[in-house]
């Protein structure tokens, strides 16, 4: 069985590592992977968007599966070119991934599904824009305009502006190409600034059937607190008893329901994971964003948690068979601390050989996912990226994952190396 991945952060290594867990003869591939992955796999240099080299390197070596970890494969439609060409893989078509790939294309998508999210207006000039924010519709002089990008901005495309001066400053910044590139802004989504706590939901899907996996929270900002600039995430906690057997069943049949059926009726099945970011406000769970892959660091501490074997639930999913295949998970809680290079998110500072992986490792109940490394040249492994390593660890509370995820991050050391010691606490 040869499996490939493409990626190469900590979710593709938490990836490669659940497709071997089940059973280690398994063959994966990684595109391009990192040095984590490559403990485990073998990694070949061919980078995510090149969907034709991607292409040839299944077909000759003869690639039984293919998984894809990142949204920039699935918008440049890796999954229709490789289904084309008869090879099996697990993602969205290009059709489906739009639902992430553009926020207004999703906005309005959820509006004739009746899915619950925040009043918006999709903009495509500064003017209209004003025109809107000034309208009164999100609120007053002081209140809180939530301004996104339209298209893919890695976690940066969404800012909270604190009153309508600042988010009138914010819509000409995103016009002019300042906050994300202009072709990712060619339009701005204006929402209405939803209050609650955050839950991400994530389930594989096969077309018509899902399995959800256990809701996940996480820690975007680099400070403490949930201060200072975002980032592509700093932790997730995955616990069950973030959400109600009530809020539970709300989520099924309001939200991932109606929204596999809305795809299928619509043309585009969604096919691969859909990861739908909720805010549980006083009126009930909204939707946020659809994500139409795994998260990165959700991956980590969900897939701790997988039992059964990942390989097959995929081998359902292309076949949709889902239904009939058993998907479970271990009680507790896990935990997923990120380990960042000095000045992530702006410039982080790489190249440094990092000490005591082994020591992290080696601990019950703990997995030390990479994200960002590579060996230098005497076969070291340093630092190569903002986001190092992922610490993940399972316990019976939250509590008791936390402690052995802190612990081990004790027994790591390299220069300048940065995480908050808050997650699953603020
Ligand atoms: P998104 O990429 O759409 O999930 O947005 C990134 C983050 O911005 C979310 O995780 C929320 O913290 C925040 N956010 C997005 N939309 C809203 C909203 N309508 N109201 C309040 N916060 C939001
Ligand atoms: N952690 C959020 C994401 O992967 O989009």
């Amino acid at each position: 069985m040869k499996i490939l991945i493409v990626g190469s952060g900590g979710r593709e290594h938490a990836l490669a590592w659940s497709f071997k867990r089940h059973d280690d003869s398994r063959e994966v591939f990684c595109a391009n992977g990192n040095a984590g992955i490559s403990e485990i796999a073998e990694c070949v240099p061919i980078k995510p968007d090149d969907i034709g080299g991607l292409v040839e390197f299944a077909t000759s070596s003869e690639i039984d599966l293919t998984f894809v970890g990142g949204e920039s494969s699935l918008a440049l439609g890796i999954v229709d070119e490789f289904e084309t060409r008869g090879l099996k893989i697990v993602g969205p078509t290009q059709k489906a991934a739009r639902l992430e790939a553009s926020k207004s294309f999703a906005k309005e998508f959820m509006i004739r599904h009746r899915i619950p999210t925040a009043a918006y207006e999709s903009v495509a000039s500064v003017d209209g824009g004003k025109e809107a924010i000034g309208s009164g519709k999100f609120g007053d002089e002081n209140a809180t305009y939530v301004l996104k990008a339209d298209g893919l901005a890695a976690g940066k495309g969404v800012v909270l502006a604190q009153g309508r001066q600042k988010a009138l400053e914010t819509l000409e910044a995103m016009f002019r190409g300042e906050v994300v590139s202009e072709e990712a802004c060619n339009r701005v989504v204006i929402e209405e600034c939803l209050t609650g706590k955050e839950v991400s939901v994530l389930a594989f899907v096969d077309g018509v059937s899902y399995k959800l996996m256990p809701p996940t929270r996480d820690h975007k900002r680099i400070g403490e607190k949930d201060t200072g600039e975002n980032t592509g995430g700093m932790g997730t906690i995955c616990d069950d008893s973030f959400l109600s057997k009530e809020q539970v069943s709300f989520i099924k049949d309001a939200i991932i329901r109606p929204t596999i059926e809305g795809a299928s009726e619509e043309g585009f099945p969604i096919k691969g994971i859909l990861f739908v970011g909720l805010m549980l406000t006083e009126g009930g769970p909204k939707v946020l964003e659809y994500n139409m892959r795994f998260g990165d660091p959700e991956t980590q501490s969900v897939l701790v948690r997988l039992e059964s074997d990942l390989l097959s639930i995929s081998e359902s999913i292309a076949s949709g068979t889902l239904s009939e295949t058993e998907v479970t998970f271990s009680d507790g809680v896990s935990a997923c601390v990120i380990v960042s290079s000095e000045n992530y998110p702006k410039t982080p500072r790489t190249g440094d050989r990092i000490k005591g992986l082994a020591e992290a490792g080696a601990m019950e109940n703990v997995v030390v996912f990479h994200s960002g490394t590579a060996f230098d040249s005497e076969n070291e492994i340093v630092t190569s990226g903002g986001r190092v390593l992922g610490v993940t660890a399972k316990g019976s509370t939250d509590s008791s994952a936390l402690h052995r995820v802190y612990k081990a991050i004790n027994k790591i050391e390299w220069e300048g190396m940065y995480f908050r010691r808050d997650i699953g606490r603020s």
